[in-house]
């Protein structure tokens, strides 16, 4: 495969996943405001830079930082989000906590892919994934967040910005398509990660497939997008649920 890859969020829970299994094989560009995670991997091939993605100055300091460097980027995964925060059963809505939800996940992954997308265009080659959710698709079930976390309601910041993370992929699918350049999302059902029985419990009943997600199921949905033979393959939000969308 050997591309360049950059990856937003890649010290998080699924970016750190995908860093690990993409650096065997590519170079790879790590963004995200810490690196906890990713530290201990010391691998020539994984470059780390710092950005707080909420911050257009960020944005364009990471810019200049890959024009310097003279990094060429062959596939953009804009993966970086920031999770509800617990509430007690009441929306706390505050323009500080939206600016910064949408700043994270629909400003930064719109700047990156118009910025990154257009060098890619140039070179009339180029992939965007965006991360999106099964909230992409779906309400969110309140019953099921009510009885796993004690009067806890989904905020609807999130599944606004995981349907308009499809609506950034057509666009940008639409306005790149001539130069080559495939633009597509992934829409996963929640991936296991230690939640709490409860949780793992009330999912699996409107689960089809009767469990929850594993970050392995990612890896060859990525793989098949990042492939150069998907080329016709844009605009496309593919779903990764074990069929919690389709019932
Ligand atoms: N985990 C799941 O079950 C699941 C399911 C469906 C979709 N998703 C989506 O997958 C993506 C990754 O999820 P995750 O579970 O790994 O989340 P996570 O919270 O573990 O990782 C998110 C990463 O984004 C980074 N980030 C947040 N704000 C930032 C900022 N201002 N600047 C730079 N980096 C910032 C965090 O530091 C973190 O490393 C998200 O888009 C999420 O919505 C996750």
């Amino acid at each position: 495969m050997k591309k360049n890859i950059l990856i937003t969020g890649a010290n998080g829970f699924l970016g750190s996943y995908y860093v690990n299994f993409l650096c065997e094989e590519n170079f790879i560009i790590a963004v995200d405001k810490k690196f906890s995670n990713l530290k201990k991997i010391k691998k020539k091939n994984l470059i780390l830079l710092k950005c707080d993605l909420s911050k257009e100055s960020s944005l364009k300091k990471l810019i200049k930082i890959l024009n310097d460097k003279k990094y060429i980027i062959d596939v953009l995964i804009n993966n970086a989000a920031i999770d509800a925060k617990p509430n007690n059963g009441r929306l706390n809505l505050t323009q500080k906590n939206w600016n910064q939800e949408f700043n994270v996940s629909l400003f930064a992954s719109t700047f990156l892919s118009y910025v990154i997308g257009s060098k890619m265009a140039k070179k009339k080659s180029g992939c965007i994934i965006n991360i999106g959710s099964d909230l992409s698709i779906i309400a969110p079930n309140q019953n099921i967040y009510k009885t796993s976390f004690k009067n806890y309601l989904k905020p609807p910041s999130y599944s606004i910005i995981k349907h308009g993370t499809v609506g950034m992929t057509k666009y940008f699918a639409s306005l790149f398509a001539k130069n080559l350049v495939r633009v597509n999302a992934i829409s996963p059902g929640p991936i296991f990660n230690d939640n709490p029985k409860q949780l793992i419990k009330e999912l699996k009943k409107v689960i089809p497939m009767k469990r929850m997600g594993k970050k392995e199921d990612l890896k060859s949905v990525i793989e098949f997008l990042i492939n150069d033979q998907s080329s016709y393959l844009t605009g496309q939000n593919i779903v990764m649920d074990g069929g919690r969308t389709i019932i």
